[in-house]
C-alpha cells in the first residue's frame, strides 16, 4: 500500500487513537519512519507548555523538499505534481510533473542563491496563484530560507509591517495577478511597501499580467532573466540544504485579539510529518487521484493542503488562479469536470455564495469523478452542508468538516472520509495524536458529553506552532497562559452525546469573515487612523454569505457634512491600512460608546445590537452612560 499509516476503518481509527494517547512518541516515530531523513532523530519529543518549549524529532536532519520532490522521482517522475488552471478558462492550463517541478525548484533555488539568499534568511512572497508561487515556496525550503507568504489581498502597509517584523531581505512578487475580472497590480503595491523596508535588498518579479511596472536598477530583477542566467551556467543541480528538524520552515502572519498580526512559526520536521499524515488520512488520498483545494497559498490551508501535504505524499494537486464566480458561478464545477477531480476541498463561504445562484451552473457538469468533499475555515451551516452533499456530492461523497488553525499547522478535528460517520455541522472526532479538552472560564475541565466549553489541546502534536516570530513571550501569553498546561485555541466548542465536537466560533475578539481571520482591534486601529475619527468599536454580526460581517460603531470629532461620503472615506482608509478584506459591512456613527466605569467598552452590548437582538441586552446599569445604548439602538443599521 502507498501509505502504510492510512487508516481504513473505524476500528483501526480507534486503535490508532488509543495508541497515540498511550504512547505518543512511539506513534509518531512509526509515522515519521516513512519519510526521508538525512539523519534520524535522537529523541521523538521534548516539551513543556509553560515556556512553551516544543521540540519534535530532536536531532533529526532533513530537507522537506527532498520529501516533496526528490523521493518521488524514481517511481513517479512523470506523475503530475501540479495541475494549474488559469483565471481565464480560454487560456491553456499547465501540467507540471514531479520531474518538471524538481527541475524548476532547483533552478529557482539557484536564482535565490545567486542573489545572496542563505539558510535562515527571511524571504517575503507576494504573488498570485500561479505555479511560480509554489516553486518559490519550495525553492526557499530547498536552501533553508524561511518563507513568509503574504496573501495578495493585503495592502502595502500590511506587507511593510510583515516585512519589517521578519526583517526579510528579499521579496518575490509578480507584475500583477488575474483574479476574476480584476488585474491586481502586485509589484506596484510592493513598491509602496518597500519605501518603509530598508532590509529588502532585492525584488524578483515574475511576469504574469505584463502590466507596466517600475523596475529599480540594482534592486528589481525579472524572474525570467534570472532563470536565463542559471541556464547559461548549465543548470547546475541544487543540493538540498540539510536542516535540523526544529529549524524554521516558514512564518505565516495571522490576526489575534490584539492589534498587531503575529508571525506564527512552523518548523521543518514536525510540520512535514503532520501535514502529510493529516492529508493522507483525512482525504483518504489514493495514488492517481486528482485533489483540488480552492484555498490561496497565502493562507495556511494553501501551505499545508495545496503544497506540503499533497506533494510530500506524491499526490496530484490542482491549483486554481481565479475565483469560483468567474466567468460564472459554475467555474468550480467546470474545473471538476475538466480534470476529473476526485477530492474538492473548499470553504463554507464559497458554498453559500454558489448556492445563491441556484442549480443552473451545476446542471450539465459531469461531477461523477468526485469521491470526497471537504470544508474548512469556519463553521458550516446545515443548509450549506446539505446543498454540498446533495448537489455536488450527489449524495454519495463523504464531507469532511475539518477544524484547525494557522497555529495547528494541520487538521485537528475532522471526520476521516468514508470512515467516520458524519453529522452536519460537526467536525466530529480528533485525529490520532490530537487530545482535545473542554474547560470552563476558570480552566476547570468540563467532562462527559452534552457539554460546552473552551476548546484546548492538552498534549503536543508535531504540527503545532513553536513560537511567534521575534516575540516568544507573545506566543506564551496568547496560547499557553490562559490555562495552565494547555494550548488554548480561542474557540468555543460543544461535545454532544456521541462525543462529537462542534466548533461554535471564537470566544475572543477575533472575527471570521469569509473564512478569513480578522482581529477587531486591528480594524479599529485602521478606522481610528482616519482623520476626524475619535474612537471606534468593531464587532461581528451574522452574514448570510460571509458567515460573519464587520459592524463598526464610529465616533467622529465633528458633524460631517456628508455621512455617506465619510463612510466611503473610512472604507478607503481601512483598505489602505489592512486590505479590502477588512472593510466594514456596516458603519454606524454614534456620539458615545457603552463603557464600564473603568472605561472598558462593553462589546457584549454592541454585539447584541449588531445582531439585532436589541430587547435582550442584559444588565446595563453598571454603564458610565446608559443613555448611549438607547441612542445606538435607535440608529442601528
Ligand atoms: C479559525 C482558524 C484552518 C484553516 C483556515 C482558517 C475557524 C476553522 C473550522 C471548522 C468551525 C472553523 C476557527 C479557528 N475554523 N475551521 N471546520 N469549523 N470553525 O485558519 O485563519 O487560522 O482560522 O477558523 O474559529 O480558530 P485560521
Amino acid at each position: 500500500m502507498a501509505y502504510p499509516y492510512q487508516i481504513k476503518s473505524l476500528e483501526e481509527y480507534q486503535q490508532n487513537y488509543q495508541q497515540s494517547v498511550m504512547d505518543p512518541e512511539g506513534f509518531w516515530a512509526n509515522i515519521a519512519d516513512h519519510f526521508y531523513w538525512r539523519r534520524k532523530w535522537d529523541k521523538v519529543l521534548e516539551w513543556n507548555f509553560k515556556d512553551p518549549n516544543i521540540k519534535w524529532f530532536v536531532g533529526g536532519k532533513l530537507n522537506i523538499t527532498e520529501n516533496c520532490l526528490d523521493r518521488h522521482l524514481a517511481t513517479n517522475g512523470n506523475t503530475p505534481a501540479i495541475i494549474w488552471e488559469p483565471n481565464d478558462p480560454e487560456e491553456r492550463h499547465r501540467i507540471i510533473t514531479y520531474r518538471d517541478l524538481y527541475n524548476k525548484v532547483c533552478q529557482f533555488a539557484n536564482v535565490l542563491k545567486n542573489n545572496g539568499v542563505k539558510k535562515g534568511d527571511r524571504v517575503c512572497i507576494y504573488m498570485g496563484m500561479i505555479p511560480e508561487l509554489a516553486i518559490s515556496v519550495l525553492a526557499c525550503a530547498r536552501i533553508g530560507a524561511i518563507h513568509s507568504v503574504v496573501f495578495g489581498g493585503f495592502s502595502a502597509q500590511s506587507i511593510a509591517d510583515r516585512i519589517q517584523d521578519a526583517q526579510c531581505n528579499l521579496v518575490i512578487t509578480c507584475d500583477g495577478a488575474f483574479r476574476g475580472n480584476k488585474d491586481i497590480p502586485l509589484k506596484s503595491v510592493i513598491d509602496d511597501a518597500l519605501i518603509a523596508c530598508p532590509s529588502v535588498k532585492k525584488v524578483i518579479v515574475c511576469t504574469r499580467t505584463r502590466t507596466p511596472v517600475s523596475m529599480i536598477k540594482g534592486r528589481d530583477l525579472w524572474w525570467e532573466d534570472e532563470i536565463k542566467q542559471v541556464e547559461t551556467m548549465g543548470n547546475p543541480p541544487c543540493p538540498a540544504e540539510e536542516m535540523d528538524a526544529e529549524d524554521m520552515l516558514f512564518i505565516l502572519y495571522t490576526s489575534g485579539s490584539t492589534g498587531k498580526p503575529k508571525g506564527v512559526v512552523h518548523t521543518c520536521g514536525g510540520y512535514m510529518v503532520y501535514a502529510n499524515y493529516t492529508f493522507v488520512n483525512t482525504f483518504q488520498y489514493q495514488p492517481g487521484e486528482v485533489y483540488f483545494c480552492t484555498a490561496d497559498i497565502g493562507w495556511i490551508t494553501g501551505h499545508s493542503y495545496i503544497v506540503y501535504g499533497p506533494l510530500s505524499a506524491g499526490a496530484t494537486t490542482l491549483m486554481f488562479e481565479g475565483v469560483p464566480t468567474y466567468p460564472d458561478a459554475g467555474r468550480l464545477w467546470s474545473i471538476t469536470d475538466k480534470f476529473c477531480v476526485n477530492t474538492l476541498y473548499t470553504a463554507p463561504t464559497a458554498i453559500r455564495s454558489l448556492m445563491s445562484y441556484g442549480l443552473g451552473p451545476v446542471n450539465h457538469k459531469d461531477l461523477s469523478s468526485l469521491k470526497k468533499l471537504g470544508s474548512v475555515g469556519e463553521p458550516i451551516n446545515e443548509e450549506a452542508w446539505h446543498w454540498f452533499k446533495d448537489n455536488i456530492g450527489k449524495g454519495r461523497c463523504p464531507i469532511v468538516d475539518t477544524w484547525w488553525q494557522t497555529e495547528t499547522g494541520g487538521i485537528m478535528i475532522t471526520p476521516i472520509a468514508g470512515v467516520t460517520k458524519e453529522k452536519p455541522g460537526f467536525a466530529t472526532l480528533p485525529l490520532p495524536g490530537v487530545q482535545p479538552i473542554l474547560v470552563d472560564e476558570t480552566g476547570k475541565e468540563v467532562t462527559g458529553n452534552n457539554v460546552n466549553g473552551n476548546l484546548c489541546i492538552k498534549f503536543p502534536w508535531p504540527g503545532m506552532l513553536r513560537t511567534t516570530y521575534g516575540d516568544h513571550e507573545r506566543c506564551r501569553t496568547t496560547y499557553f497562559a490562559t490555562y495552565d498546561n494547555l494550548y488554548f485555541t480561542g474557540d468555543g466548542c460543544l461535545r454532544d452525546e456521541d462525543g462529537y465536537y462542534r466548533i461554535t466560533g471564537r470566544v475572543d475578539d477575533v472575527l471570521n469573515v469569509s473564512g478569513h481571520r480578522i482581529g477587531t482591534a486591528e480594524v479599529e486601529n485602521a478606522i481610528n487612523m482616519h482623520a476626524g475619527v475619535v474612537e471606534s468599536a468593531v464587532v461581528g454580526f451574522p452574514h448570510d454569505i460571509k458567515g460573519q460581517g464587520i459592524y463598526a460603531y464610529v465616533i467622529t470629532d465633528r458633524m460631517t457634512h456628508d455621512p455617506e461620503l465619510t463612510k466611503k472615506d473610512i472604507l478607503q482608509t481601512v483598505s489602505r491600512i489592512i486590505g479590502p478584506i477588512a472593510k466594514p459591512d456596516k458603519i454606524q456613527f454614534v456620539s458615545g460608546l457603552p463603557k464600564t466605569r473603568s472605561g472598558k467598552i462593553m462589546r457584549r452590548i454592541l454585539r447584541k445590537i449588531a445582531e439585532g437582538e436589541t430587547d435582550n441586552l442584559g444588565d446595563t446599569s453598571t454603564l458610565l452612560d446608559p443613555a448611549v445604548v438607547d441612542e445606538i439602538k435607535r440608529g442601528k443599521i
